[in-house]
């Protein structure tokens, strides 16, 4: 499956899309052993594309943006030593990854994987709007579980948005770009932009990863899936409209994301104090682990949460810790 210069003689993709004057592919274009058959869009990391493989399999394949790898040897040397360690990462809520390398002839990174024909958790949210509370409990408590097993090996994903959740045929909803931002972090000088997008997307990001995302660890990606969970409930971003610089002083200032029950009031206390966790400022005071929100999000659909002593809502001082607030003693929760 790696694309080979020796296998299509005369067949050159990268000449196709030099004489088209940009790094693209088109329909009809091979790509390894690969054609392809339309482009699927593109984002901040690269274009994606639909292609299919002699055998009729689909794949994904996304080549990924210059500014990976075009300034520094070390980082291409980097992202194809963990390329070939994500691959071996496997759940049934992570797009596949098959198969990662460069492509020689026009000097690209790529990915193929698992091909999602059922679009994104973006797309779902922006043609429905906000999702029943259980499915959008279901979604994130899957997410979770796969960002579980990546964390255990060591990957923090650092860039979870509903962009990056898509879905089978049959609507199972699967991680997708697990790692890869990292390579683009190192890679760019300015992190926020390039080609016109934004890299780590602030909207979603936690407040240290807003202020150094390079000493960030997995309860990053919890804060980034709580943003998630609020939108999916809501339909709305919690700091819909904000300016990066807007969202910045937020984290500087350590504040809070709006109650979730203020949109949608059918929510209950036990899952808003869940989200307020998992989107807690500070690190220290959020789930340690994608495995405990599962847990806890499961309980609270059960109404089996114990709220903090004498509050209706999530406290905001936060005591050291985070289970004796769980689990001490107080008023039972819907
Ligand atoms: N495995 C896949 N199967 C089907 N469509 C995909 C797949 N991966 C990406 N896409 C689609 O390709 C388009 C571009 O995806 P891409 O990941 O490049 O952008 P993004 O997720 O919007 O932003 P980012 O670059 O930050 O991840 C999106 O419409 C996405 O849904
Ligand atoms: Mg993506």
């Amino acid at each position: 499956m790696v694309p080979s210069e020796s296998d299509h003689p005369g067949d050159t993709h990268g000449d196709e899309a030099r004489k088209r004057g940009k790094l693209a592919l088109a329909e009809g274009d091979r790509f390894g052993d690969c054609t392809i058959v339309r482009p699927l869009g593109s984002g901040g990391m690269g274009q994606v594309y639909l292609a299919s493989a002699p055998d009729g399999m689909q794949y994904a394949l996304k080549l990924l943006h210059p500014e990976l790898g075009h300034r520094s040897d070390d980082v291409k040397r980097r992202f194809l030593h963990e390329a070939e360690f994500l691959m071996t990462i496997r759940h049934r809520n992570l797009v596949e990854v098959f198969d990662a390398g460069e492509d020689k002839e026009i000097g690209l990174c790529y990915i193929l994987m698992e091909y999602m024909p059922g679009g994104s958790l973006g797309d779902m949210i922006a043609k429905n709007g906000r999702l029943p509370v259980d499915t959008a409990i279901s979604y994130v408590s899957q997410t979770a579980d796969a960002l579980s097993v990546a964390h255990k090996q060591g990957v923090i994903h650092r860039d979870i948005k509903p962009d990056n959740i898509l879905f089978t045929a049959d609507g199972v909803p699967k991680l997708t770009d697990l790692g890869v931002a990292k390579f683009f972090d190192d890679a760019a000088d300015a992190k926020l932009t390039m080609d016109g997008h934004l890299l780590g997307t602030p909207a979603y990001m936690a407040p240290e990863q807003m202020m150094d995302s390079h000493h960030i660890d997995a309860r990053a990606d919890i804060y980034s899936l709580g943003v998630v969970l609020y939108e999916m409930l809501t339909g709305n971003r919690p700091n819909e409209g904000s300016t990066v610089m807007g969202l910045l002083a937020k984290a500087i200032k350590g504040e809070p994301l709006p109650d979730v029950r203020t949109l949608r009031p059918e929510v209950s206390m036990s899952v808003a104090y869940v989200l307020s966790l998992m989107c807690a400022p500070k690190p220290d005071d959020r789930p340690e682990s994608p495995s405990v929100v599962v847990d806890l999000l499961s309980r609270a659909e059960v109404g089996g949460l114990i709220l903090p002593d004498g509050s209706d809502k999530p406290q905001k001082d936060a005591k050291p810790s985070f289970f004796s607030r769980l689990f001490g003693r107080g008023k039972g929760a819907t």
